[in-house]
């Protein structure tokens, strides 16, 4: 059977909560210019919204996890005031596998897998590396890549055509995790690694010609879960934090999240291009961290700002709430996370935190000029109390006043990770728009909207109407015609 008429087959999912409703995947992938719209799509602005997220292909091996799906690229392109959407999946090595044998081989982060199996990439082995977890633009292209490391993928950041694998391995390079950053004044990539095997992490520099200038590992006192990386003008920052694989349990290759409250936090800081040896390892209270918002240095500090989590690991209560198969994933998909500043002395090795907003929000993101450079804005979302996660509004945070601004989603319509779009000739921070995707459940479509980033709490300058439903995703990118 040909792969383009396999992808309008109908699959039965099943009751499985990341698979029905708003988190149902789409079956079309699609190239529509002319779309509807409500609003005025504002003229001043370009570049192209991408973002990520699982789109599981077939019907799972076993127990599907949210993680699992395979990764789905969607995208809408501004110019003049018009906007084109497109979506496709992402044509990894395993999918093309599974698309040859019509049916799902790999299993799923909840599975017990069989030994006899094939086995994959990144630090899972029994994983399939289906890159749906991040998209980064890197060298006029965009580089999407899986939590749990492997390949990288570039794609045509217009078409979303795959193009190929990012060629880690002829450079020394073992593989990537999600979360590698452009710093867009240079246009480095910064990236690391990790796995269950010294070097248990290395951390490497992509220049802006996509070469692969600098490749370091990490030494750590054994294998880690880091989700993120950040980075300032000079200096990376990697991170060895107390939740990760029981050690016991993983010499049986069997891979169960703990979290340590009795161990400290880790940062490491170490100059963009020097040895791993050189690392500076500063400590701080125990908690988890998935998403950085941003870091600068400030005279002989580093400032990280982050969303944290001091308790990672679902309640007793929770756990007893969320039973049956897929109350594990459900208990452990909540995030509960606040805006939280670090500051790392250089001179004297201390470590200074603060909490700077109680509110609980995720996936922070920024004016992306201002990556590695001081900044006071960012934008995240709020999560709904829901049984899964869905995005139900979102808020922009002033971390210079402590106020910020926060926009409610209406009933039935859940937000994406937000891009900030810049205006043609900004002149300040927020000087331009917030992008989403809204999966919309009481139409049964979906959104491109475009906030004003002044003030996103005015509500949506546009809702473009999308003629087929956005499940929630993951992380996103905006490409700046500059990049292009
Ligand atoms: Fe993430």
């Amino acid at each position: 059977m040909a792969k383009s008429e396999v992808l309008t087959n109908v699959v039965d999912f099943g009751d499985n909560p990341y698979l029905v409703g708003p988190h149902e995947p789409i079956r079309q992938e699609l190239d529509r210019p002319d779309l509807q719209y409500i609003g005025e799509i504002p003229e001043d602005f370009s570049g192209i919204y991408i973002r990520n997220g699982p789109n599981q292909r077939f019907a799972p091996y076993g127990l599907h996890h949210w993680f699992d799906g395979d990764g789905m690229v969607h995208s809408a392109q501004f110019k003049d005031g018009g906007v084109c959407y497109r979506n496709k999946w992402i044509k990894t090595k395993a999918l093309e596998i599974e698309l040859d044998e019509g049916k799902s081989v790999w299993p799923g982060l909840m599975d017990s897998p069989d030994r006899k199996l094939k086995t994959s990439w990144g630090s899972d082995l029994w994983l399939k590396d289906n890159s749906n977890t991040d998209i980064s633009i890197h060298a006029g292209k965009a580089v999407s890549t899986f939590y749990q490391c492997g390949d990288a993928y570039t794609l045509d950041p217009v078409t979303l055509e795959t193009l190929g694998k990012l060629d880690l391995k002829s450079s020394g390079a073992r593989q990537m995790s999600a979360h590698c950053l452009t710093d867009e004044d240079n246009g480095d990539l910064l990236f690391f690694d990790y796995a269950v095997k010294p070097p248990y992490m290395s951390y490497g520099v992509f220049n802006k010609e996509a070469e692969l200038v600098h490749y370091t590992p990490i030494d750590l006192p054994g294998a880690r879960l880091p989700h993120s990386m950040a980075f300032t003008k000079n200096y990376s920052i990697l991170m060895d934090l107390p939740m990760f694989w029981d050690p016991k349990l993983l010499e049986k290759d069997i891979h169960k999240v703990s979290f340590y409250p009795e161990m400290q936090s880790r940062f490491g800081i170490i100059e963009r291009m020097a040895s791993g040896n050189t690392i500076r390892w500063f400590k701080a209270d125990p908690c988890y961290i998935y998403h950085v918002i941003n870091s600068w240095e400030e005279e002989q500090e580093i400032v990280l700002d982050v969303c944290r989590m001091s308790s990672p690991v679902p309640s007793k209560n929770i756990r007893q709430k969320l039973s049956g198969p897929y109350g594990a994933m459900l208990a452990w998909l909540k995030l509960d996370a606040c805006y939280h500043r670090y500051r790392f002395n250089l001179e004297t090795g201390e470590t200074k935190e603060e909490r700077l907003n109680d509110l609980l929000s995720e996936f922070p993101v920024i004016n992306n000029r201002f990556g590695g450079l001081s900044s006071r804005y960012s934008y995240h979302v709020t999560l709904a109390d829901t049984g899964v996660i869905l995005f139900d509004g979102l808020v922009k945070m002033d971390s210079v006043t402590g106020k910020s601004q926060n926009y409610k989603f209406p009933k039935g319509e859940y937000g994406s990770e937000l891009q900030f779009a810049p205006r043609n000739n900004c002149h300040s921070e927020d000087d331009g728009y917030l992008i989403t995707f809204v999966t919309n459940m009481e139409s049964g479509k979906g959104e491109i909207q475009v906030f004003p980033a002044e003030d996103p709490s005015k509500g949506p300058l546009s809702r473009i109407i999308v003629p087929q439903q956005i499940p929630p995703g993951f992380h996103s990118s905006y490409v700046l015609p500059e990049n292009l």
